[in-house]
């Protein structure tokens, strides 16, 4: 069974990919272990796309180099995964969507995204205030073919930050089944139900049918 090598630089989606993959069997690297410094345009117009593009960027650039991180160990070895994630707000037309990382610049802080989004809904009630988080998981094999998966986690925003957990949108981002933001919850309640955890599920299972 082939080790994991997954393509993002943020530290929030790693822990929850290692907290959920935790007993796949496989060892897995971030990309910032692996030592690997490649910027993937992710100029996609969907999450798959986006995802596909970072897991064969960082692909091909193994084929290319010597693994820095996993000194004598080759492409052939190793699965790249990717996932491109982000907020759909329907009041929104789904923004941020596909720009979610990058919505009001990389450089805003969370702080201020989460306020923006949430005054760009005032006098909104909460029926009208429906969100989802998507995730899409691409894995790339070193021959080039790849697979895809898909989860999604329905909620609203709500009308302040809550919650220290989670990253990014979570504080904003609330579950109609109790009121709670995603950041209210622990990593295992979050990685049992969330569009990442769905997603990653899926796409271990799949590998496993296709044995590899
Ligand atoms: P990506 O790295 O291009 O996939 O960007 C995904 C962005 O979507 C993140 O930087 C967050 O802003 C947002 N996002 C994705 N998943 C989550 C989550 O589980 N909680 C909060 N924000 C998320």
């Amino acid at each position: 069974m082939r080790d994991i090598i997954f393509a993002t630089q943020n530290t929030g989606k790693m822990k929850e990919v290692r907290e959920i993959l935790k007993d796949s069997g496989r060892r897995i690297y971030s990309q910032k272990e692996a030592g690997i410094c490649v910027e993937v345009e992710e100029n996609g117009n969907t999450f798959a796309e986006n995802a596909l593009l970072k897991a064969e960027g960082v692909m091909n650039w193994c084929r290319e180099h010597e693994i820095p991180g996993l000194p004598g160990r080759a492409a052939e070895e190793f699965l790249v995964l990717a996932d491109d994630s982000g907020l759909e707000i329907d009041f929104l037309n789904k923004e941020p969507g596909v720009y979610s990382a990058r919505y009001l610049g990389h450089e805003t802080s969370y702080r201020e995204k989460n306020a923006d989004l949430i005054a760009r809904l005032e006098g909104v009630p909460k029926e009208r205030r429906t969100a989802r988080f998507v995730c899409a998981i691409a894995a790339v094999f070193p021959d080039g073919r790849y697979e895809t998966a898909f989860g999604t986690i329905e909620g609203y925003i709500g009308w302040k930050e809550s919650g220290e957990n989670g990253f990014g949108y979570d504080p904003i981002f609330y579950l109609y089944e109790n009121d709670r933001s995603t950041a209210e919850l622990s990593s295992e309640e979050k990685n049992a139900i969330s569009h990442r955890g769905r997603a990653l599920r899926k796409m271990r299972k799949l590998l496993q049918e296709k044995g590899e």
